[in-house]
């Protein structure tokens, strides 16, 4: 029998995509959510997609006791751990609930993983770990400098891991460093749906599409880049779910994995709005105003690493990403709440 993998977060973004990712690898899943960022529905589109989990918990990775009875009721294999809050801005104005969240809510989960003898985690870090990088492509040895309070609570995260792994070589820990990741299910049953005004591109893209918003800000033209905007590496979140699959592999023994999740490809903010509209028949109507403050002007990654180690590579393109992200926003105008 397989042992069951525990998705925290699951119901998100990136989770729900990784649960169907394993379910198509025949492995089992429980998901532990407390569903402050997703919808319940979440869970029928899974159903939908012959992904359901064993079991749903809804309940938070801060409560010891919750989280000690579900280890005392499944024997996991390993934790992929999604759950954390997520917004810049947020994280700046209220600090103190990221460190909570993120940082004592992964040190709580880590602790109860080491009570239950379960030694395999899989940790959601970002890019922007990496904070203004001197060079690009980003390897994963380049200097690590948090510029924002979400980004700190990554790296606490991060270098947590790592004291751990020196501490008792047991446990088995991929850091996954993701750049940006964008794109949504091809069957448009599963996608990012942000609460209010979207903060990162595509879903903006997606809601301009739409009609919902009148046109794109391009925030900032006078970048050193090719055509002056912001320069990131869009990696479709269908290929960031296998490269969870693939790093659970790599952890078969234990040790510490660091490494990036992108395509090694920059595309400017004009090169996506250029694509969705070609490839979705849709105009993107943009108007250029000033840089976002925190931005950096190019951050895309070193992909080395995730060839050799994990043996991952990303299959889908720009132009996949984009008919995927709009198949999802244009079925899914109210998204989980509209009916299917
Ligand atoms: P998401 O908000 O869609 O998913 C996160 C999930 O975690 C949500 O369902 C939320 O309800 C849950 N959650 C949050 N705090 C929790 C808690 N204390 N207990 C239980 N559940 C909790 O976000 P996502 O885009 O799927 O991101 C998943 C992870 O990847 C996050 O840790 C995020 O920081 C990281 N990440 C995301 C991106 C991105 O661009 N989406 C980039 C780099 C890293
Ligand atoms: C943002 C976060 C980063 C996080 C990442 C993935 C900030 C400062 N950084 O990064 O910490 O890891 O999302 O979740 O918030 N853009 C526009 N108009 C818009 C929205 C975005 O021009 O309405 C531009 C941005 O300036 C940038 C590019 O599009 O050049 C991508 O932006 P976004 O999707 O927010 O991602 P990041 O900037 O990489």
């Amino acid at each position: 029998m397989t042992l069951p993998i525990l998705i925290t977060g699951g119901t998100g973004f990136i989770g729900s995509h990784t649960a169907v990712a394993l379910a198509e690898a025949g492995q089992p899943v429980v998901i532990l959510d407390n569903l402050c960022n997703s919808s319940p529905k979440v869970l029928e589109r899974l159903a939908k997609l012959g992904a359901s989990p064993v079991t749903f918990v809804q309940a938070d990775i801060r409560d010891s006791a919750a989280l000690d009875a579900l280890f005392a009721r499944y024997t996991f294999a390993g934790v992929i751990h999604f759950a954390g809050l997520k917004a810049v801005g947020e994280s700046v104005a209220q600090p103190l609930r990221y460190l909570d969240n993120n940082v004592s809510g992964t040190i709580n989960l880590l602790q109860a993983m080491d009570r239950a003898n379960v030694r395999r985690i899989v940790f959601s870090s970002s890019a922007t770990v990496y904070g203004d990088p001197v060079h690009v492509p980003i390897p994963e040895t380049a200097t690590l400098n948090a510029t924002n309070p979400y980004g700190r609570t990554k790296l606490m995260c991060e270098d947590a891991l790592r004291a751990l792994h020196t501490a008792d070589p047991r446990w088995g820990i991929a850091v996954l460093r993701y750049f940006n990741p964008v794109g949504a299910h091809e069957s448009g049953l599963l996608g990012e749906a942000p609460n209010g005004v979207p903060n990162n591109l595509m879903p903006y893209i997606t809601q301009v599409a739409l009609g919902q918003r009148e046109y794109l800000q391009i925030f900032g033209a006078d970048y050193d880049t090719p055509d002056g905007t912001g320069v990131r590496d869009y990696l479709h979140v269908r290929d960031l779910a296998t490269g969870h699959l693939a790093a659970l592999r790599a952890l078969d023994e234990p040790k510490l994995l660091t490494i990036n999740l992108g395509t090694g490809r920059g595309v400017s903010v004009k090169e996506m709005v250029d694509t969705f509209a070609r490839v979705n028949g849709v105009p993107i109507p943009y108007k250029l105003g000033p840089r976002r403050p925190g931005d950096v002007a190019a951050c895309f990654a070193h992909t080395q690493q995730a060839k050799t180690l994990l043996d991952w590579e990303p299959r889908f393109d720009l132009a996949r990403m984009c008919a995927d992200a709009w198949r999802w926003q244009s079925m899914n105008q109210q998204g989980f709440d509209t009916p299917l």
